[in-house]
């Protein structure tokens, strides 16, 4: 029996026209498709009537699935001679594990081929009208991790700042201490910020504010997961602000 291929393959942020052609492609024709909770339905309703999905949905404190047993499960569906669509929200490579599960693939002689995917990133700073560079604003721009845990060891000195863009995922949860650790480094009080929340999907909402008030606009507006934070001044630019009324105006 033939060995199956492990296709990890980025969702992008939860629109299916953010898809690439091959991420469609795939989709439609897989027989088994392993996802994340951050896929969305009209994603996995472009799969086959008879295709069986897998949710191997994880929440900030609770795990469905230990990774290594998401990584065992691809292994063993593609020994059995299934190709398999391992789905991602945004790009696999991005803060999704895929390093990870490519390696015990490979390490387990399995074949896998990588797709990439519109990062939550991309898709806010689209979806926002945020330049995350700009000639006359930043040259600069990190993507970071603000979950819980390693926090405080993370090294985020110089990464924001005047002519930069730090763009923080998961920093819903630990918006206060983001808060407090970027203004340790020395970064103004009045750095003006945008938490785009639900990017690219049809309840987007874009908060703008500085970054003493984070803390208070996450609590005030209930901002929910998924989520990023975007800090510099490109989401300050009246260009980026004017864009996105001229948006709501129009829905
Ligand atoms: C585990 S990470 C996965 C990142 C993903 N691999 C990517 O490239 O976008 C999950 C985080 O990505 C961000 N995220 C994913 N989709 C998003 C969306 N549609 N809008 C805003 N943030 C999103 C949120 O910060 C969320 O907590």
């Amino acid at each position: 029996m033939e060995i199956g291929t492990i296709y990890l393959v980025g969702a992008g942020p939860g629109d299916p026209d953010l898809l690439t052609v091959r991420a469609a492609r795939l989709i439609e024709r897989a027989e088994v498709i392993v996802h994340d909770g951050l896929v969305s339905r009209d994603i996995l309703a472009m799969a086959r009537p008879d295709a069986q999905l897998i949710s191997v949905a994880k929440q900030r404190s609770k795990h469905t699935l230990p990774q290594d047993q998401i990584n065992a499960l691809l292994v063993r569906e593609a020994k059995a001679g299934r190709d398999v669509v391992r789905l991602k929200g945004g790009d696999p490579l991005i803060f999704g594990r895929g390093g990870e599960e490519a390696e015990d693939a490979r390490a387990a002689g399995v074949a896998v081929e990588i797709v990439p995917g519109i990062s939550a990133a991309n898709g806010a700073a689209a979806a926002a009208q945020i330049a995350l560079t700009h000639r006359d604003a930043s040259s600069v721009v990190s993507f970071v991790a603000g979950q819980c845990k390693g926090l405080s060891d993370q090294d985020w000195t110089g990464l924001a700042g005047k002519g930069r863009t730090l763009v923080i995922y998961m920093g819903v949860k630990t918006a206060p201490q983001i808060a407090e650790k970027l203004m340790a480094d020395g970064l103004a009080p009045d750095m003006p910020l945008a938490v785009v929340e639900n990017a690219a999907r049809p309840e987007m909402r874009v908060l703008r504010g500085p970054l003493a008030a984070l803390p208070d606009l996450v609590t005030r507006e209930a901002v929910k997961s998924p989520a990023l934070i975007v800090i510099g001044e490109v989401t300050a630019r009246e260009d980026a602000a004017i864009a996105h009324f001229a948006v709501e105006a129009h829905q």
